[in-house]
Parts: structure tokens; sequence; C-alpha cells
């Protein structure tokens, strides 16, 4: 088969799209679609909203009146294999062989079991012309979060700290003291808008009173989660005093609770002993959250490290130095890049 009027821009047009949906469609995976007809595109969509219609769907439903002819014509290209299952909409495959869609450039396979390979079959057999692998490992990166969901059976992890140029994460007496610059703290606030959950310490939430949503970035707030042992953190701490969605996650819940304000908050009991990280992350996802963002402190990102329950690690590295301070934690893994962020630099780093 002939590959040569094959384009990649359209495939980055998908990742470009698929993008978009960060933050609401976890535990789904991000997907763009692209209907190119004679190298115009005619119609291109991706999945907005967990549960809403799927980036084909979007991408066929766009193209205008006037074009509709064409579609038997065009070739699509998604981010991601087409499923082929009716879930909480109808299969697309199914969708593409209604519109007679005769060629399908696909980036990476889906590997939830349903699809896996099966939604390639289903159009191959049919007679569709089905092209898969085209710039197969950036696409495998945008459906990292859905593969890990999948192959993990948890959410998708991502640890986020800030350090000092020496390697100090906090100071010594646990006062706060910060690292980073305010220019940073709204991208801080923009990574908060594109996940489902975020979660810190006890002693975290104590010493820096941190109200843990996103204020300065348009997008949601995810859902907080908070370890207190024993209901020890005072009710009037930020996190109890809105009434964002929030879960505290304790030991034993009493039949007299404190006096929290937050109308949305909610106790999870679960034995705090060393699968603890796991069985929270299962009921995260239980209540279809996707992706969990842990923003300290030490001890609970380090559990998180020992275990082997993260995914991504993003270390904000601000232009100062302390004398003397608690030291941050390592990720045990190769940087996978290094960049200035206003003054400070984001150091990323993917478990492998
Ligand atoms: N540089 C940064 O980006 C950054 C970010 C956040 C915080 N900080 C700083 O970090 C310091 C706090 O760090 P920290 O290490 O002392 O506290 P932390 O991790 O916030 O909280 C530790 C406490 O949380 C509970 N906990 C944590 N992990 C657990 C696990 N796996 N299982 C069960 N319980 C667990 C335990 O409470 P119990 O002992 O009550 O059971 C533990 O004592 C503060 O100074 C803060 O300012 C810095």
């Amino acid at each position: 088969m002939n590959y040569s009027d094959l384009n990649e821009d359209f495939m980055y047009r998908c990742f470009q799209l698929a993008l978009l949906g960060k933050g609401f469609v976890a535990p789904n995976p991000m997907v763009g679609a692209v209907l190119v007809h004679n190298n115009i595109i005619i119609g291109e969509g991706f999945h907005e909203r967990f549960g809403h219609a799927h980036a084909e769907v979007n991408a066929i439903h766009s193209v205008a009146e006037s074009s509709k002819h064409l579609i038997p014509k065009s070739t699509l290209y998604v981010s991601l294999e087409p499923c082929c299952f009716h879930g909480k909409t109808p299969a697309c495959t199914s969708l593409i062989l209604d519109h007679k869609i005769s060629r399908v450039v696909i980036s990476c396979l889906d590997n939830t079991p349903e699809v896996a390979g099966k939604g390639v079959e289903i159009l191959k057999k049919a007679g569709v012309e089905v092209i898969t692998g085209f710039l197969e490992e950036q696409g495998k990166n945008i459906s990292r979060q859905r593969s890990v969901i999948v192959e993990k059976k948890r959410p998708y992890v991502i640890l986020k700290y800030a350090q000092t140029l020496n390697g100090k994460f906090a100071t010594l007496d646990k006062h706060q003291k910060w690292i980073t610059s305010s220019l940073t703290k709204r991208l801080v606030h923009k990574w908060r808008s594109e996940v489902d959950s975020i979660m810190v310490g006890t002693n975290t939430a104590l010493s820096d009173n941190p109200s843990l949503t996103n204020r300065l970035y348009y997008g949601s707030s995810p859902v907080r989660l908070v370890l207190d042992r024993k209901l020890s953190l005072a009710p009037d701490l930020n996190l109890f005093h809105d009434n964002h969605p929030t879960i505290i996650v304790t030991e034993k819940i009493p039949k007299q609770l404190p006096a929290y304000k937050n109308q949305n908050l909610s106790l999870l009991e679960l034995p705090f002993h060393d699968r603890l990280l796991r069985r929270i992350l299962k009921h995260l996802l239980s209540q279809n959250i996707g992706t969990l963002m842990v923003e300290g402190g030490i001890q609970l990102i380090n559990s998180f490290i020992e275990q082997g329950l993260w995914d991504e690690a993003r270390v904000l590295i601000g232009n100062v130095h302390w004398k003397e301070g608690q030291d941050a934690p390592e990720i045990p893994e190769k940087t996978f890049f290094r960049k200035k962020i206003a003054k400070e630099d984001l150091v990323l780093f993917y478990k492998s």
C-alpha cells in the first residue's frame, strides 16, 4: 500500500485536539480526530467530557451540510483506535461503517480489553483501509493516563513538589516558606484544573493550610484528599472551610464529627497500614476519578515513590539556596526533560 499521501500534520492536529480534553475525560482517554478530504480538513472533534460523545462522533458531526457527501471519500485520522463496543455511547466502528468512511489512520491501539485491536479488525473485515502506528509514540504519550488506568487499575498519579537549588524541600521546623514564584503558582493552578483529585499529608495540611483549589486558572478544581488518621486537623483549616468536594481519609469515623463547615465533605474510613495508598487509589477509581496529583509533604510523596505508586513527577526547582532544611524526595528515574519556567526550572520524570 502506498502511504505517501499521509500527512503528519493531520495527526498532530488530532493530538492538539485530544489535549483539549485534559481534565475533563478521565478515566476515559483523551482522543482527537480529523476528517480529511483532498488534503483539507472537513471535520474535527475531540472527546470533550467523560460519558459524552467520542472524538470520531464529534468530528463526523462537525462536517458542514454542504460537505457531507465528501465523508465516504475522506480519510479519518484518529489518535486512538476507535472503540467497538457500546459503552456510555455507541461503538465508533459502527459510526465509521455507517458513514462509509473508506480509510482510517490510527496513531496507537487502545489497550482497553474490550477494544485492544478488535476495533481495527472490525473495520478491516468490513473493507476499510486501516493504517495503524502512525506517529505511534506521540499517540501513546497522549494516552498514557488511560493506559495506566487500564493496566494498573488505579488512577494516574502525578507527584508535584518544589525544591531549592540545593535540594531542600521544607524548613526544619516545618513552617511554610515559598520556593517558587507567583507565575509558577499560576502554572500549578493550571495543573490542578487538569486533574480529577489532589492530595496532601496531615503535616502539610496543618503547616501550610493550603486550599488546594484552582483559583488562578480557568476550569474546575479537583476533589481534595487529606490524610487525617485521628481527625486531629482543626475544622477551620482552609480545606474544610469552603464547599469544594473534600475527602478526609481516617482510621475510624467517630460518632461525633468535628464541626466542619464544608458541605461537600466526606470521610473515608480505611486501616492505616502499608496498603493504605493502594486502597485510596482503588476507592478513587471506583468513583471514576482517573487522575491524582500529590502535592506533598515529604513523607507522603516518599510513600508513593517507595511503593512504586506514581507515573509522573513534576519537580519545580526554585532559584533559591537554603542554608538548611529537609531534603527533597529523590525520584528514582532518569530526567525526561528540564526546562525553564518563569524563574524556576521544571524537571519532568516518567516512571518506566
Ligand atoms: N516543597 C514543596 O513542594 C512542599 C509541598 C508540600 C509541603 N511541603 C512542606 O513539607 C512539610 C510537611 O512534610 P511532612 O513530610 O512532614 O508531612 P506530610 O507528608 O504532609 O504528612 C505526614 C503525615 O501524614 C500522614 N502520612 C503521610 N504519608 C502516609 C502514609 N503513606 N500512610 C499513612 N500516613 C501517612 C502521617 O500522619 P500521622 O503520623 O498522623 O498518621 C504523617 O505523619 C511542611 O514543612 C510543608 O511546608 C513542601
